[in-house]
């Protein structure tokens, strides 16, 4: 693994995934969704292991998929790249898996936090889904699974300005479960997490399984939806200017085509 680092008894029962691209902010690349993908299965199938901790470190968990890798493709190209078929994967992982949050979680970040079953703040966290700043939009669940979590006008108001929420903000919409200080989040992650380890293992599955099923109705439809608009964005120049933008640290100049 090259890009995440996996303790799979960091307290009994309880293992930790921790992203570690630092300098660029554990920016979502392909090989590293891949790694996460990896870890998680096999993380599934260790009966050692009943919770799953996904944290980043104090300044980011994730500043969202990698625009370094993208900004010179295609809609094709990212049709056939089909990346999002790797955050399926990760989506059907059995055991809860609790995100602890600090610094960024924005764009694929943010959706990778929503992705987990909890998520558990610092108060330095920030949230936010930008990809709209550099001429694209949420990819990866931004716009199904923040729609759900904090209701329509909200999330239309982050993924249309593309501003971040502090986690005062993110606790007060519901979008998390609790903020603590930097210095806690992690050990307030663990300590959730031991919680539920105590519990039964079938419980614990059976409980998340049915807990998603309510929150997951016509999930799929809206992913594979909210996929196509993604993959149209690459069509524009305006994407190919917004990302060149954010690249060359410059205001992007949008065209409308
Ligand atoms: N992809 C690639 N590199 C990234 C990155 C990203 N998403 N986010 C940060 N980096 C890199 C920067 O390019 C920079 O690298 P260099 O030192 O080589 O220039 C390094 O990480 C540090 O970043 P900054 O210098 O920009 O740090 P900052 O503190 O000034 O700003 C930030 C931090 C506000 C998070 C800013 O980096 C930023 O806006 N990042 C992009 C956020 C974003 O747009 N995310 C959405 C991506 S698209 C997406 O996620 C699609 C999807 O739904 C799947």
């Amino acid at each position: 693994m090259e890009f995440i680092l996996v303790t799979e008894q960091h307290e009994p029962h309880v293992a930790l995934i921790q992203l570690n691209r630092p300098k660029e902010l554990n920016a979502l690349n392909l090989q590293l969704m891949l790694e996460l993908r990896d870890a998680l299965a096999q993380l599934d199938r260790n009966p050692a292991v009943k919770v799953i901790i996904i944290t980043g470190n104090a300044q980011a968990f994730a500043a969202g998929a990698d625009i370094k890798q993208m900004s010179d493709k295609s809609a094709i190209d990212m049709l056939t790249i089909d990346q999002f078929t790797t955050w399926d994967q990760i989506r059907k992982t059995k055991k809860p898996i609790i995100a602890a949050v600090s610094g960024f979680a924005l764009g694929g970040g943010c959706e990778l936090a929503m992705t987990c079953d909890m998520i558990i703040a610092s108060e330095t966290a920030k949230f936010g889904q930008p990809e709209i700043k550099i001429g694209v939009m949420p990819g990866a669940g931004g716009t199904q699974r923040l729609t759900k979590a904090i209701g329509k006008a909200k999330a239309m108001e982050l993924v249309l300005t593309g501003r971040f929420i502090s986690a005062d903000e993110a606790l007060s919409y519901k979008l998390i479960n609790k903020v603590v200080p930097v210095e806690m989040y992690l050990f307030e992650a663990f300590t959730l997490a031991k919680e539920i380890a105590q519990m039964s293992p079938i419980a614990i599955q059976l409980a998340k399984e049915a807990v998603n099923r309510s929150f997951e109705t016509h999930l799929d439809e809206g992913l594979q939806f909210e996929r196509k608009n993604f993959y149209l964005t690459f069509a524009s120049q305006d994407q190919k200017e917004g990302m060149q933008a954010f690249i060359e640290k410059r205001k992007p100049n949008y065209l409308g085509k």
